[in-house]
């Protein structure tokens, strides 16, 4: 938490009901290099911690409105990273030590003598910096996990989650989102990570107004802002916010958007070293975000290529329109049924598409009213062929060559083009052919009219283990049939 890193001068705070023991300590230590302030008693005290933080805090055990032990104990709970040692006459040193059982550093039995103060304080410092150079180094070795998960990931969202779910531990807000630009002016909320026990329970932080941060961000390049002022970049929040750091994501091209902090904890506040961190984080996530983006965009595009391919090849034949999509529909479903990794899935989603893409190299009429000639069929099997060659000349199009070119293939061996045999045939190939069969045979053609499903899948069990692998349309008819119940429940019309 660098919220809490201690300052050059080590912040002090004396706590003893007795003024004359209050000002020595605080002349003395002073002069030792601390930086002093002084508080009464136990109430006093938590009013000057909330104000800001103090890396030891000094404190008699017996005082009016609350002692010592009661104050160690609040401290613990708003600001655990300060170190607290109990002063205390000889009479009650078994308090002290069960005090220090509580969590105190230390003791000191008055009367003291300032050497022996100066000496516990000193280790208390010298704990509080040790301490800081493990947070340091903890932090070093996170940011460095940090970066490499940003780098190594080329999706937007999960460069998004990675931002800030690492944010939120590392600078201990209770909210930190990203906001990006919506492509049309303004900013939109892309991602968001959210403490699960907020300090002060509450929930309703309003809506963070994205325009005003946008425009100090403009004009200083960071924010980081306190009690009223960042209570002031929220609209509706029932909860104070106390604390509010914000950093610009962008590139030597661009602006992209913020990343930014919030606490409502009362005594906790980010400092310049969580803002620095924050704008570290951004440095990194910005260029992956626009690695991510144009990656996105170019999915995007080779998404749309194929999924206009394969209507162009639907409509060539009336008969067939949307066969494509269904297929490719019908084949991704069973593919997750089957457990396949995401990478597969997509490959299989794609290559189903464009299964018939090589119809466009048949010279023939696909709209023809009646079954095709001998001839015609001799012509109409070489599609599987001619799609294979119309994808090989583009490199990314490779992994959809073999549900392509062999989602004809059966699992007898008796299929085109090359007449493999079992599971020789692709595992793609052979989920895209009971896909393709089941679409073709419940859909209209122009030489029959559709037939029921239940005749389809009597078709498909009476074919299985000689034009179908039986695993795989064994589970092809389970799944038809999870997804027509679903389609039922929803009111949708399902076909006989
Ligand atoms: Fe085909």
């Amino acid at each position: 938490m660098l919220s809490s890193l201690p300052s050059a001068r080590p912040a002090l705070l004396v706590v003893d009901d007795e003024e004359a023991i209050r000002e020595m300590l605080a002349e003395f230590l002073s002069l030792e290099g601390y930086d002093v302030e002084t508080a009464e008693h136990g109430m006093a005290a938590l009013g000057v911690l909330e104000t800001r933080l103090f890396d030891i805090v000094l404190t008699d055990l017996k005082m009016p409105k609350m002692g010592g032990i009661a104050l160690l104990e609040q401290m613990r709970r708003h600001a655990p990273g300060t170190v607290g040692i109990i002063m205390t006459g000889f009479g009650t040193v078994e308090s002290a030590i069960g005090a220090m059982k509580n969590g105190a550093y230390d003791y000191i039995l008055k009367p003291f003598k300032l050497d022996e103060v100066l000496h516990v304080v000193g280790r208390a410092a010298h704990k509080r910096r040790m301490e800081s150079e493990n947070i340091r180094l903890r932090q070093a070795v996170s940011l460095y996990k940090v970066s490499e998960a940003i780098k190594s990931s080329l999706s937007l969202d999960q460069v998004l989650l990675t931002v800030v779910e690492s944010s939120i531990t590392e600078i201990d807000a209770e909210v930190v989102s990203v906001w990006l630009d919506d492509g049309e002016g303004g900013l939109i909320e892309r991602e968001r990570a959210q403490t699960e026990k907020p300090p002060t329970g509450a929930r309703d932080f309003g809506e963070l107004d994205a325009e005003a941060v946008s425009a100090a961000l403009g004009e200083y390049e960071r924010v980081l802002v306190h009690g009223a002022d960042a209570h002031r970049f929220f609209t509706d929040a029932d909860t104070p916010v106390r604390s509010f750091a914000a950093v610009p994501l962008k590139t030597p091209m661009r602006d992209m958007g913020f990343i930014a902090a919030m606490s409502t904890h009362p005594v906790k506040r980010f400092e310049e070293g969580s803002r620095k961190l924050l704008s570290i984080v951004a440095s990194r996530a910005a260029a992956a975000i626009e690695n991510a983006k144009l990656y996105q965009d170019l999915q995007d595009t080779f998404q749309q290529t194929i999924e206009g391919l394969a209507s162009a090849v639907d409509k060539m034949d009336r008969y067939t329109a949307g066969h494509s999509k269904r297929v490719a529909d019908y084949a991704t479903h069973l593919a997750r049924r089957l457990g396949l990794d995401a990478a597969t899935i997509e490959i299989v989603h794609q290559s189903a598409l464009m299964h018939d893409i090589g119809k466009i190299g048949c010279a023939m009429n696909l709209n023809k009213p009646d079954q095709l000639t001998d001839d015609e069929y001799e012509e109409f099997k070489l599609h599987p062929m001619h799609g294979r060659d119309i994808l090989s000349p583009i490199a990314f199009l490779h992994p959809l060559i073999p549900g392509v070119h062999l989602h004809h293939e059966r699992f007898d061996g008796r299929g085109y083009p090359l007449g493999l045999v079992k599971t020789d045939i692709p595992l793609i190939a052979r989920l895209i052919s009971v896909a393709d069969a089941y679409d073709a045979m419940t859909c209209d053609r122009s030489y029959r009219r559709a037939l029921p499903h239940e005749v389809a899948v009597a078709e498909i069990e009476r074919c299985s283990g000689s034009q179908f692998d039986p695993d795989i349309s064994g589970e092809f008819l389970e799944e038809i049939e999870t997804l027509r119940a679903q389609s039922r429940d929803v009111g949708e019309q399902v076909p006989d």
